[in-house]
C-alpha cells in the first residue's frame, strides 16, 4: 500500500519531499532521479535550492530522467519539458546539465527515441527516487487512461483535457502539442521509490482513483498500487475524497522514526 501524508499545503509538501531527495543525495552522490515538469513540483525544486543554499551539497554527479516531452515544438521552444527543466531544476539546482535527460520531441527521430530513452535509464541503472504528479484525467506522465502498466517510453496523443489544463502554459489551448513522448506505466513503475504530490481539490478524485481504486488501465494512477515503494504526498483539498484518511494520518503520526519515507 501506497503511503498517504498529509501536508498543510505545497510548500510543507516540497519540504518534505526535498528533505529526502537531499538525504538520498548524501547516501549516493550519483543518484537518479525522476524528473516531473507541470507546476506540482515546483515546490520541491524550490526547497532543494534552497536547501543547496543554506547548506551546500555537490551535486555534479546526479544524474536525472524526465518523465516526458511535448512533441513537435521548436527546439528552445520556453514550454518544452527541455526548456523547462533547464529553467526549474539544472540551472538553480546547478545540476550537470548532460547528466539531466529528456526524451526528444524532434519528429524525425521518434521510431527511435523511446528505445533509446530506455537504453539510456537502463545504462544509469535505474532511476532511484520518481518524482510525480498526476493529471486530472489520471495520467502519471502523460499516460493517459487506457495506457498499458508494461507500456515504455513512446508517442502518446495527450485527451483535449489535458491539452485544455496545460493551456495555461500557452497562449491558447490549439497551441498545446496534441502529442508527446513519454515514459510508460512500466518504466516508472521500474523506478525503485515513487513520490506521488498533488495539491488542491482538482486532483482529489484522481488521487482517490490511484490510492485507493480498483486496479485499472482506465485509472493509470492506479499502477501505483503495484508497486513495493510508493509515498503519496497531498494536501487537505488533493486528500479529501480518500475512504480511509483516517487511518493514513494515524500511520503517519505512528511513524517509526528510523523509517524515512
Ligand atoms: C509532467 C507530467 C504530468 C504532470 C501532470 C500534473 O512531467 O508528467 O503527469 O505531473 O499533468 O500537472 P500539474 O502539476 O501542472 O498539475
Amino acid at each position: 500500500m501506497a503511503e498517504v501524508i498529509v501536508v498543510e499545503n505545497a510548500d510543507a509538501a516540497g519540504e518534505l519531499i526535498a528533505a529526502s531527495i537531499r538525504a538520498l543525495i548524501e547516501a549516493r552522490p550519483d543518484a537518479v532521479l525522476g524528473l516531473a515538469t507541470g507546476s506540482t513540483p515546483l515546490p520541491i525544486y524550490r526547497s532543494l535550492a534552497r536547501s543547496f543554499a543554506d547548506r551546500p551539497l555537490d551535486v555534479s554527479q546526479v544524474r536525472g530522467f524526465s518523465l516526458d516531452e511535448y512533441v513537435g515544438l521548436p527546439a528552445g521552444h520556453p514550454e518544452s519539458y527541455r526548456s523547462v527543466i533547464t529553467r526549474d531544476v539544472v540551472t538553480p539546482l546547478g545540476l550537470t546539465p548532460g547528466n539531466i535527460h529528456v526524451p526528444s520531441g524532434d519528429p524525425a527521430g521518434l521510431p527511435a527515441a523511446g528505445a533509446d530513452y530506455e537504453r539510456a535509464i537502463v545504462r544509469a541503472g535505474g532511476v532511484d527516487l520518481q518524482i510525480l504528479g498526476i493529471g486530472r484525467t489520471g495520467h502519471l506522465g502523460f499516460n493517459e487512461p487506457g495506457s498499458s502498466f508494461e507500456s515504455l517510453t513512446r508517442v502518446k496523443t495527450l485527451t483535449p483535457q489535458t491539452r485544455a489544463d496545460n493551456a495555461r502554459f500557452f497562449a491558447s489551448a490549439d497551441d498545446v502539442p496534441v502529442h508527446c513522448i513519454t515514459q510508460g506505466l512500466g518504466t516508472i513503475r521500474r523506478a525503485r521509490h515513487l513520490v506521488l504530490l498533488a495539491v488542491g481539490e482538482g486532483k482529489a478524485a484522481a488521487i482517490a482513483a490511484a490510492v485507493e481504486g480498483p486496479v485499472t488501465a482506465s485509472q493509470p494512477g492506479s499502477a501505483i498500487q503495484l508497486h513495493p515503494h510508493v509515498t503519496v504526498v497531498v494536501d487537505e483539498a488533493a486528500a479529501s475524497m480518500l475512504a480511509n484518511l483516517d487511518y493514513y494520518r494515524y500511520a503517519w503520526a505512528n511513524k517509526p522514526a528510523w523509517q524515512g519515507i
